[in-house]
C-alpha cells in the first residue's frame, strides 16, 4: 500500500493519510531496533543539495550506508553543471541513470515536485525554498511519539518563523491528522501564510495565533523552536529587527510542565539560549538522532519492490 502510493516518492506531507504517518513510524521504529543491515544492499542514493546542509543530507546518507547501500551526489550548485546553466529538469533525467532514488533539496519551492515530474525513480524532497519539508515532519513526529508516547491529546506550540520555515509548513500538515491543539507563535510579520491556515481551517484543526509564548507556556506539552530564515528575507533591514525577537531561556523551563519537551529542526542561532540544552526537557539533539531510524525507513519502502 504504502509502497504503491509513494512510488513516486516523498514531495509533500499532504501525500500522507494518518494511517500512512502510522504506518511509517511503526517501520522507522523497527529500523531503530537494529543499527546495520544488508536491506539495500547493490542500490544507489543521489543526494543533489543546491542548499546547504548538515543533519538532512549526512543524516540520509548514514541512513543508506547502515542499510548497506552507496551513495552519490553534490552539496552545492557549484560543484554541479547547475552552475553552467543545466536545468533541473535535465539534471534529474541524467541523474536517473545513475540511481535508484534522489533526494533534493532546492531553494525554489517547486523544485522537488518538477523533479518528480521528470523522474522515473522516486524523489524525496529535502527543504524546497520556504515550502516544505516533509522527511523532517516525519522524523520530528517520530521524536514526540517515542520522547512523549503519544501524538493525540497534546499542545503544541510552533514558533519562531511560521512564514518562511519550512518544516513547520510540513509539520503542521501532519500534525493535522491527529488530535492536537496548535499554538502558531511569531511575530505579526512572520505568521504562517493564508494557504497554509486555509488548509488547517478545512481540516477543522484546532488553532491559535499568539505572539507572547509565556502566556501558553505553562500548558505546552511541546514547543517546536525554529530559527528565522535569514536567507529568505528580501529586506535584510527588517531580518535584523526581527532576528532577536524570542530567546528561549533557562528561567522558562521553570514555567514549563514535568512532562515539557523543547524540539528544534536545527540549526539554532540564539533563540534557544546554551545553558537549556543540559535540561532533559531540551530533546533537539536527540531528535536529529530519530533522522535516522525515520530516512532508514523512507529509503526501504521507496527502494525494496
Ligand atoms: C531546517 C531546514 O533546512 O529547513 N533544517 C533541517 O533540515 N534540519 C531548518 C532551518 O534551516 O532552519
Amino acid at each position: 500500500m504504502f509502497k504503491e502510493k509513494f512510488r513516486e516518492g516523498v514531495i509533500s506531507a499532504k501525500q500522507f493519510d494518518r494511517e500512512d504517518i502510522e504506518y511509517i513510524l511503526k517501520k522507522a521504529k523497527e529500523m531503530n531496533e537494529t543499527k546495520n543491515s544488508n536491506l539495500l544492499h547493490g542500490k544507489i542514493l543521489a543526494t543533489l543539495f543546491f542548499e546547504p546542509s548538515t543533519r538532512t543530507r549526512l543524516s540520509f546518507e548514514s541512513a543508506m550506508y547502515r542499510l548497506g547501500g552507496s551513495v552519490i551526489g553534490f552539496h552545492s550548485g557549484d560543484v554541479s553543471s547547475i552552475k553552467k546553466g543545466e536545468s533541473i529538469a535535465d539534471t534529474i533525467r541524467t541523474v536517473e541513470n545513475y540511481s535508484d532514488c534522489i533526494v533534493i533539496r532546492h531553494s525554489l519551492e517547486g523544485a522537488a515536485t518538477m523533479a518528480a515530474k521528470f523522474a522515473k525513480i522516486p524523489i524525496i524532497n529535502a527543504g524546497s525554498g520556504s515550502g516544505e519539508h516533509p522527511t523532517q515532519a516525519l522524523l520530528d513526529l517520530l521524536t514526540i511519539n517515542e520522547e512523549i508516547g503519544s501524538l493525540d491529546g497534546l499542545n503544541i506550540g510552533l514558533m519562531g518563523d511560521l512564514k518562511y520555515g519550512r518544516t513547520v509548513h510540513s509539520l503542521s500538515i501532519l500534525l493535522s491528522k491527529f488530535d492536537v491543539n496548535i499554538y502558531f507563535i511569531s511575530p505579526t510579520e512572520l505568521r504562517m501564510r493564508n494557504r497554509d491556515i486555509d488548509f488547517l481551517q478545512q481540516r477543522q484543526v484546532k488553532y491559535k495565533e499568539i505572539t507572547d509564548y509565556r502566556k501558553i507556556l505553562n500548558i505546552l506539552d511541546v514547543l517546536y523552536m525554529t530559527r528565522i530564515q535569514k536567507e529568505r528575507f528580501a529586506d535584510s533591514e527588517e531580518y535584523e529587527r526581527i532576528k532577536g525577537i524570542y530567546i528561549f531561556r533557562q528561567d522558562d523551563l521553570k514555567e514549563t510542565k514535568d512532562n515539557f519537551r523543547l524540539l528544534h529542526p536545527l540549526p539554532r542561532i540564539t533563540e534557544i539560549s546554551p545553558n537549556v540544552d543540559n535540561s532533559e526537557k531540551a530533546i533537539y539533539f536527540k531528535q536529529t538522532y530519530y533522522g535516522i531510524p525515520m530516512r532508514k525507513a523512507l529509503l526501504a519502502e521507496l527502494m525494496i519492490e
